[in-house]
């Protein structure tokens, strides 16, 4: 009888099977109640009574091993039916949750999508800048009072090294290796040191303008600033160009847009003027072109900077700037299938 059991336990742990049936089939072989093992136990009654607590032992474990050994090859086949629902289509490829792209990157896409439609070029630059690539080439000389209109975090070891307060640190470095005719747009991330509030925040980000050719004009720079404002926020919108200063453009201007929230009427996002500033331009100013090296009687150019955060405010009605840094999911993904 003994001999008998091993027999079967060394048979049962070498069971294989190709399918779900011919597992089935050796389940009934061994496990049913006329199976192998069954039968065993039917002889068990004839044991001798002093040898019937071993033998009964060595039974059980015959058995447990059968079950397990099924059990085992069961599970290497699936065994859950899938059904397919209406709108379930198995040829398509594998589902995953794709994430959302960050609102300014959204809109700084556009914005470069919408210029390279009208043959601007991107290209980048460094967020550590030298003076002279941030203030000095564009025209602001060392006691400039217009180098505290920009709060700059300086490097503590060395004030010549700084992060860049605007892209327009980009426009000097293409310049100073391009031959013109240049027409590219610079997007990045800025920085100044401004308190966070829903308006503003120490980092931030722009996208620099830069066309230099010869006979380049105001007329151009304008018309240039009205296809963008209609691309990016409708047919409908106006513009209005205010003058205003700065070193390294002559002259110099800032831009409005017809609040496309209240249609010009008059909201709070507006201030119940009608008109929103996106961005500030001019004509490059002859000190800049030559700085670069570049013949300021040959060529002449424009060259205008504008903030992502506020055009994405406008477009998307956001009105806490600091949602944009906070990544809260419940925000972000309000955007998710936009590119
Ligand atoms: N760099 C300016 C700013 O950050 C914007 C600007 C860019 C103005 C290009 C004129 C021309 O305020």
């Amino acid at each position: 009888m003994k001999d008998r059991i091993d027999q079967l336990v060394a048979e049962v742990e070498s069971l294989k099977a190709g399918s779900l049936e011919e597992v089935e089939q050796l389940r009934l072989k061994y496990l049913s109640k006329k199976g192998l093992v069954s039968a065993l136990f039917d002889d068990f009654k004839s044991v001798a009574s002093e040898k019937k607590r071993e033998v009964g032992q060595l039974l059980n474990e015959l058995k447990n091993t059968a079950n397990q050994k099924i059990d085992e090859l069961k599970s290497g086949f699936d065994t859950e039916e899938t059904t397919l629902s209406e709108n379930q289509d198995p040829s398509r490829p594998a589902f995953f949750q794709p994430g959302s792209r960050h609102p300014l990157s959204i809109v700084r896409n556009q914005i470069n999508e919408i210029f390279s439609r009208i043959g601007f070029t991107v290209a980048d630059g460094p967020e550590i800048e030298d003076d002279w690539h941030n203030f000095s080439a564009l025209n602001f000389t060392a006691d400039h009072p217009a180098r505290d209109m920009q709060d700059t975090f300086f490097i503590a070891t060395n004030p010549d090294i700084l992060l860049r307060t605007h892209t327009s640190s980009i426009q000097i470095r293409t310049m100073e290796t391009t031959k013109p005719p240049i027409r590219m747009v610079f997007p990045g991330r800025v920085f100044r040191n401004e308190a966070i509030s829903a308006r503003a925040h120490c980092i931030f980000h722009q996208v620099e303008g830069l066309y230099i050719d010869k006979h380049v004009s105001f007329a151009d720079l304008k018309q240039t600033l009205m296809y963008f404002a209609k691309e990016m926020f409708g047919e409908n919108t106006k513009i209005r160009l205010r003058p205003s200063y700065f070193p390294f453009t002559e002259p110099s201007g800032e831009m409005d847009v017809s609040c496309n929230i209240c249609g010009g009427v008059g909201c709070n996002i507006c201030k119940y003027t009608g008109w929103v500033e996106i961005l500030g331009c001019g004509m490059v100013d002859p000190n800049a072109l030559e700085n670069c090296g570049i013949d300021s009687q040959i060529y002449t150019g424009f060259a205008f900077g504008m903030g992502i955060e506020r055009i994405t405010m406008l477009k998307y009605q956001i009105k806490d700037l600091r949602l944009f840094f906070e990544n809260d999911v419940r925000f972000l993904r309000q955007f998710s299938g936009a590119f």
